[in-house]
């Protein structure tokens, strides 16, 4: 009779681990437990989500236009594109990455609003190139 205890001790430990494993903020359901519709995540612009951009590859030429029709200034300081906005981080200063730039294009946050929809994949991508390549110079 000592087979079925182990596996039970076994089970809890597993389960155990799968609780303790993400923080608190994801709950791990067996499909025994799932009933009705999982609740989606809300996005707050954190994580990898859907970021198409990342896959392609920025010009930076192509992106700078993009800059000026697609309101950047207005809240960006960016010497290269000749802006001045303070709503946002001086872009100079502040010299993010392509992946940092992307997610916040795409994304958003805070008062940052997020531009999928308004530009194509392509665009964003060259704007981030455009950002992130000249950003401090
Ligand atoms: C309405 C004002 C506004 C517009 C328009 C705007 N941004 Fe922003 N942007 C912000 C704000 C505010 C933040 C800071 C967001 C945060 O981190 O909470 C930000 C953050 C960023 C960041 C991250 C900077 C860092 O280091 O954290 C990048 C890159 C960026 N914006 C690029 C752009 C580009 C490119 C465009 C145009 C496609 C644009 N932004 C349009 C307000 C704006």
């Amino acid at each position: 009779m000592r087979r079925p205890l182990t596996v039970l001790a076994l089970l809890l430990a597993a389960l155990a681990l799968v609780g303790a494993g993400c923080g608190g903020d994801e709950v791990s359901a067996t499909p025994e437990t799932i009933e009705g519709e999982v609740p989606e995540e809300t996005t707050t612009g954190e994580g990898n989500e859907d970021l198409p951009a990342l896959d392609l590859t920025g010009d930076a030429s192509a992106g700078e236009p993009v800059f000026a029709s697609a309101g950047c200034g207005a809240c960006h300081t960016l010497s290269a594109a000749g802006t001045s906005g303070t709503v946002g981080p001086n872009l100079d200063d502040a010299q993010p990455s392509y992946e940092l730039a992307v997610e916040r294009i795409t994304l958003g946050r805070g008062g940052m609003p997020s531009f999928e929809g308004q530009l194509e994949p392509q665009q964003i991508a060259d704007v981030a190139e455009f950002v992130s390549s000249s950003a401090g110079s």
